[in-house]
């Protein structure tokens, strides 16, 4: 049965939105922790917290831009310190996924945050590799992890954090990069990210997302990336747009924190249609759900309901987007069509 897009009227769109299969390729695992399981942990690891109540630390949640969102999340991630916090953190955000139809999640994790705490390497990625295994079985959820080395910290302290997590590498597909961004150029990371690539890790980078263009660039000429994290500020460069529509490089676009760190003022101001018209191969995703006011159905939800030209045919590209983006093989990724032909069949019978 061929698709008729024009056949989904705008009020099917929120529950088709909700319900169509989709990967998610920008999710920060720590970003996935709950006031709620933050001071669970606290209490279970005896860890002091600035914030008397689960109410004032959500209230800390006004940000002003990315440094102001970094400081609050790295303080929530000091409550994890056995192996078992790690698997309890990430399966409470496979039960989310689970719940928004994901069925293919690529998550980052930022070693550096509890290995200068003391905590070992081996209890980071075991906890969270344990939670991957287990979403499979339970919920059919696959699932890869992604190394963010931190870009305010050097590139010696990245080639060290690679050395201790190399034992496990069978558990991570690849790194990034991530953390404050302006002043902290790709390139800086050349040497570390070319040792990644020549180990068979595949990299990608945040950028573009409150630093210039030529950070954009730079990933992918020196760090030569198979995605840009972000990557919205691309519009200032039309030669840059051409280039990544060429080379159909994704993007991992995150809405609902955009607008937390002001990069955009609302999100009917968001530049998510201008990047689809311009045959960019863009995803939505959830950045730092915990922190940002939802999980990847709300980033499409509410995207969609801020910006009318949004409809069904564009709900079907961000969710093939999704599928071409990610780091799994073709046979996968025609499974996961069919499934969304699927949906979208029964949204347009009714
Ligand atoms: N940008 C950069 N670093 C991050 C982010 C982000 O949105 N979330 C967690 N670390
Ligand atoms: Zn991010």
């Amino acid at each position: 049965m061929t698709l008729d897009f024009s056949r989904i009227p705008r009020d099917r769109l929120p529950a088709l939105l909700r319900a169509m299969p989709k990967a998610e390729l920008h999710l920060h695992i720590e970003g996935s922790l709950e006031p709620e399981l933050i001071f669970k942990l606290a209490q279970r690891n005896g860890v002091a917290l600035p914030y008397a109540s689960v109410d004032a630390l959500r209230a800390a949640y006004a940000f002003t831009d990315l440094q102001s969102f970094l400081d609050i999340y790295y303080a929530g991630a000091s409550v994890l310190i056995k192996e078992q916090d790690f698997f309890d953190m990430a399966w409470a955000y496979f039960e989310r996924a689970a719940a928004d139809h994901v069925v293919h999640a690529e998550i980052f994790f930022d070693p550096q945050t509890h290995t200068e705490r003391g905590v070992a390497m081996a209890t980071v990625i075991e906890g969270l590799a344990h939670a991957c295994h287990r979403a499979h079985a339970e919920f059919g959820i696959s699932s890869h992890l992604i190394l963010c080395f931190l870009r305010h910290l050097s590139e010696e302290a990245a080639f060290d954090t690679l050395e201790q997590a190399l034992p496990y590498r069978n558990h991570f597909v690849g790194v990034g990069l991530d953390s404050s961004e302006r002043g902290h150029p790709p390139e800086n990371f050349a040497r570390v990210f070319a040792r990644c690539r020549e180990l068979g890790l595949l990299t990608v980078a945040h950028a573009g997302e409150e630093g210039p263009p030529a950070y954009i660039e730079s990933a992918l000429d020196v760090l030569q990336v198979k995605r840009i994290d972000h990557g919205v500020r691309c519009m200032q460069s039309t030669s840059l747009v051409k280039r990544l529509a060429h080379e159909r490089m994704p993007l991992t676009v995150c809405p609902l924190s955009n607008v937390k760190l002001c990069v955009f003022k609302t999100l009917a101001d968001h530049n998510l249609p201008a990047l689809l018209d311009a045959g960019l191969c863009a995803t939505i995703n959830s950045d730092d759900p915990a922190y940002f006011g939802g999980y990847i159905n709300e980033n499409f939800v509410q995207t969609f309901a801020a910006l009318p030209t949004l409809g069904a045919r564009q709900a079907w590209e961000l969710a093939m987007n999704s599928f071409e983006a990610s780091f799994v093989d073709e046979g996968q990724r025609s499974r996961w069509s069919k499934k969304l032909h699927e949906a979208f069949i029964e949204a347009s019978i009714g």
